[in-house]
């Protein structure tokens, strides 16, 4: 049966594990041909295990997306083998929480060169293929934080607000080469996620609070990614905020 994305190349960043494993899966299974990008090897391998058991085609590529090379070599090599670009997800993010008064810089420049400067090289990477193909769709993910700003979040509300105000940016910048631009807002998704908080009150604080609520899956957020990028050329879905119905902000 045709896919909804047959003939098309999609780059996932941060695919191995989460979101992104969950948004490469749905998106070879609409028939685009994928390239995961992250840093465990073996979890990438066993993500590309999964997409080859339903028929899909990936190549994995290790890359960490703070080094600005490692990501021109992800897009340039991507062209080589696979011969175009046609959708990149920026998903690749880390969490840092905890109040700035104790907070360490070198985890917040860490969360910053992940979740925004691995944003704008992925995409700096990118933009000279789409715009010379006159097409292509960047899918950003941000987060409900990129919206709304809590007490101990404010170091990955501000990443997040970053990526929103790119985002909005780029797409005014592009939309005459046709390239859209979406923003994926997810509120509290079940992933490895907050298994990498490491300061010990902000753990105590989301453990609280993931008892309040019954969290989206990663599949739920893969489903709102295929379903903008699957939107005819004239539609731009710039905006999906989902959070899960027991959240309360
Ligand atoms: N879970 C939530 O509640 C939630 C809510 C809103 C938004 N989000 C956003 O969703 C995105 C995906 O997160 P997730 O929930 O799926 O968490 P996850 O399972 O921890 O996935 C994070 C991904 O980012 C990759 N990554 C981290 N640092 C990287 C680096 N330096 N270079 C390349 N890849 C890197 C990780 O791969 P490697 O470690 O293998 O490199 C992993 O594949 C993030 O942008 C996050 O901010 C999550």
């Amino acid at each position: 049966m045709a896919g909804k994305l047959d003939e098309k190349v999609a780059i996932v960043t941060g695919a191995s594990s989460g979101i992104g494993e969950a948004t490469a899966i749905a998106l070879a299974a609409e028939g685009a041909q994928i390239v995961i990008a992250a840093r465990r090897a073996d979890r990438l391998d066993a993500v590309a295990k999964r997409i080859e058991a339903i028929g899909g085609k990936v190549l994995p590529i290790i890359t960490d997306i703070t080094d600005e090379a490692q990501v021109e070599s992800l897009v340039q090599k991507t062209n080589a083998k696979l011969g175009q670009v046609d959708i990149l997800v920026n998903n690749a993010g880390i969490g840092v929480l905890g109040t700035i008064d104790t907070g360490n810089p070198a985890d917040w420049r860490q969360a910053f060169d992940v979740n925004v400067l691995g944003v704008l090289y992925a995409t700096h990477a990118v933009l000279p293929l789409l715009k010379a193909q006159k097409s292509g769709h960047i899918v950003n993910i941000s987060s409900v934080a990129g919206r709304t700003a809590r007490a101990g979040v404010g170091v990955y509300n501000a990443t997040k607000w970053g990526v929103n105000a790119l985002s909005e940016a780029l797409r005014q910048e592009v939309y005459k080469d046709n390239i859209r631009i979406t923003i994926i807002e997810p509120g509290l998704v079940d992933t490895e996620f907050s298994d990498l908080i490491s300061d010990p009150i902000a753990k105590q604080r989301s453990e609280e609070r993931r008892k309040t609520i019954t969290p989206l899956q990663s599949e739920d957020i893969a489903n709102a990614i295929v379903y903008a990028v699957t939107q005819p050329q004239h539609v731009n879905v710039n905006e999906i905020l989902i959070r899960p119905t027991s959240q309360d902000n």
